[in-house]
């Protein structure tokens, strides 16, 4: 049910939109109404999330550190992978954020020989890479339904990712590689027998509605095409806060778009927010120099702290009168 719950809801998703524009024409809703309802939750939701995140203590560095740290000067340090510098974990964050350089290291245990032992597993590594940096070459490319005229270095990024030149549309690389990834990543806890038991319907409820979006997208591009040019001044209408119709987008778009919605309100609240939350936590964003500098919690606030000369002086005298003992070194401002 946890594979079978999270599909059916999002088949169901795409066959409401679906009906609702197809069948009952309600194309203000689903092209208009509901893209603003969710840019706003979703705005909404991070910024509650990241305020959240924000205002917790940071009372310890707590960096993740798998190298030297920085010691005697004879002793090498590890300066990416323990960083005592804002330099250091500058460049490991850029390098994480990029290249997903722990997941490189990811490794599992294996019992060969009757012994056990770890080797290396590099597969999740290349599945994440390929659905990341896929889904981030297409959200850059679909700019272009909100620039006029549009930029150079988009028609750049288009020519290069089309430069295999299968077909007409020209295949796109980053259309094929994140159905790739995202297959990946789900058979991947569908087949692993360890990575099935542990997974959740939250982890494949985004998976699915990221392939219905990759596939709804992909089937507008390669075999019901959508007028371009009525999308754009649809998304421009919605920019610039003066919504034109969008009665004559086919269904198709609509279905697209209105998965996209539903992942605009999820995202604060599921676990797709470790994309900002890398940047927010202190395993990462922390030098690793204890040693040499005294952390103080940078949100720290002055704590209204009752002392105990403070406890004395108010209530000494009732100490006093029941035979407890007061502490002669602090001096009453009573007299
Ligand atoms: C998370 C955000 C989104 C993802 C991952 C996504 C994904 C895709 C994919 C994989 C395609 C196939 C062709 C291509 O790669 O260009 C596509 C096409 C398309 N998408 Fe999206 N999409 C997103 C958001 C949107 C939004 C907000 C709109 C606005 C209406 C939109 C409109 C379109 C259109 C019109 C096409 C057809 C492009 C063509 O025929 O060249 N998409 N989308």
């Amino acid at each position: 049910m946890k594979v079978v719950g999270p599909l059916i809801v999002v088949v169901l998703l795409a066959a409401l939109a679906w009906c609702c524009t197809e069948y009952l024409h309600w194309y203000a809703l689903f092209g208009i109404v509901i893209p603003y309802v969710a840019v706003v939750l979703l705005i909404v939701g991070l910024v509650v999330r990241i305020v959240r995140w924000a205002r917790s203590a940071v009372p310890f560095r707590i960096p993740t550190t798998c190298g030297q740290q920085k010691s005697l000067p004879w002793i090498k340090q590890a300066k990416l992978d323990n960083p005592s510098s804002k330099a250091g974990v500058f460049g490991r964050m850029v390098l994480e954020v990029l290249t997903f350089r722990s997941l490189f290291r990811n490794n599992k245990v294996e019992k060969r020989d009757s012994k056990l032992g770890y080797t290396s597993a590099k597969w999740l590594f290349l599945g994440a890479l390929l659905f990341h940096w896929s889904m981030l070459i297409i959200v850059i490319r679909h700019l272009r339904l909100a620039l006029e005229p549009v930029p150079d270095f988009l028609v750049v990024l288009e020519q290069a990712d089309g430069f295999l030149q299968v077909g007409l549309p020209l295949l796109y690389i980053s259309d094929v590689l994140i159905v790739v990834g995202l297959v990946f990543l789900l058979a991947r806890r569908l087949t692993i027998k360890k990575v099935r038991y542990i997974s959740l319907s939250v982890d494949f409820f985004p998976l699915f509605l990221l392939l219905g979006i990759a596939i709804s997208g992909i089937v507008m591009r390669y075999a019901f095409r959508v007028d371009i040019a009525g999308v754009k001044e649809v998304v421009l209408g919605l920019l610039t806060f003066h919504p034109v119709s969008p009665d004559q987008l086919s269904t198709i778009l609509f279905v697209h778009l209105f998965l996209v919605c539903v992942l605009m309100v999820y995202f604060p609240w599921s676990k797709l927010m470790h994309a900002p939350g890398i940047f927010m936590s202190p395993t990462r964003n922390l030098a690793n120099n204890s040693r040499e500098v005294r952390h103080v919690n940078p949100w720290n606030y002055p704590v209204k702290v009752h002392t105990y000369a403070e406890y004395q002086e108010e209530y000494g005298e009732k100490m006093k009168s029941v035979g407890l003992p007061l502490d002669p070194e602090v001096v009453s401002t009573n007299g």
